[in-house]
């Protein structure tokens, strides 16, 4: 099964991407964290990407390509995966495309503007993994502690709210466009939108059984 998760930078793609993968058992492919994971190893992208990145603006397709490119071609991609953060540019979809890579589903979760800026003041995130929590409304076991290594969490670097801002423009912009690119996409593709305000566990089964099969 191979799945895209669409939505606004905080409309929850981490968070739901965590329970697809125990659900469904594919692999969560998510750019953002890739590219942050090149930034902390300290590699030639990630120096590359750090500023654009904390400016709030998309790295460039070409670079990004790449990346899932490589990634995909990875054994444990052999049945499926699920794209979280990409693709995020139209000349990104045309690029799976024509690479013949067919998505079998596009979720989208919608969240409001203003509920995301809320969202991103109180997110912290294990750097390790990737796992995400918010102060408020999916807290850690232990404050500030990650629930499974114990680690400590960290705010990112690009949710101050000036950059929530910027990335919200950004999405409008330039990623919105694929709600009509893959409602319209010829072939197999499934798309369901699920409203993206309520509690985690909420969406977490709206998600869930839109990607169940259609009996
Ligand atoms: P990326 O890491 O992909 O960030 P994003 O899309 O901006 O999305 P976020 O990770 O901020 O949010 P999310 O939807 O995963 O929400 P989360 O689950 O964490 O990209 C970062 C940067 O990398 C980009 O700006 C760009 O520069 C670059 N980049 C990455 N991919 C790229 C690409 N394809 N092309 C070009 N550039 C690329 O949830 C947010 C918070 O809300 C958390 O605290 C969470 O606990 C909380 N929360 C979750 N669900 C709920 C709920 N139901 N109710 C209340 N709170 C909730
Ligand atoms: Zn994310």
């Amino acid at each position: 099964m191979r799945v895209i998760l669409l939505g606004a930078p905080g409309a929850g793609k981490g968070t739901q991407a965590q329970f697809i993968m125990e659900e469904f058992g594919i692999p969560q492919i998510s750019t953002g964290d890739m590219l942050r994971a090149a930034i902390k190893e300290g590699t030639e992208l990630g120096q590359k990407v750090k500023a654009v990145m904390d400016s709030g603006s998309l790295v460039s397709d070409e670079i990004i390509i790449e990346l899932v490119k490589e990634r995909i071609a990875k054994d444990d991609c052999a049945k499926g995966f699920l794209f979280d953060g990409f693709p995020r540019t139209i000349p990104q979809a045309e690029a799976l495309r024509e690479a013949g890579v067919a998505i079998d589903h596009v979720i989208e979760i919608a969240v409001d503007d203003e509920a995301i800026v809320e969202r991103m003041a109180g997110r912290r995130v294990h750097p390790g993994s990737g796992r995400t929590y918010h102060v408020v409304y999916n807290p850690s076991k232990v404050e500030g502690k990650d629930d499974v290594t114990g680690e400590d969490l960290i705010q990112r670097d690009d949710d101050i709210e000036e950059t929530v801002r910027k990335r919200l423009g950004v999405y409008h912009d330039q990623t919105a466009p694929l709600v009509s690119f893959y409602k319209n996409i010829e072939g197999q593709t499934r798309y369901s939108r699920v409203e993206g305000i309520g509690g985690v566990d909420e969406i977490k089964a709206k998600v869930i059984s839109a990607l169940k099969p259609v009996t």
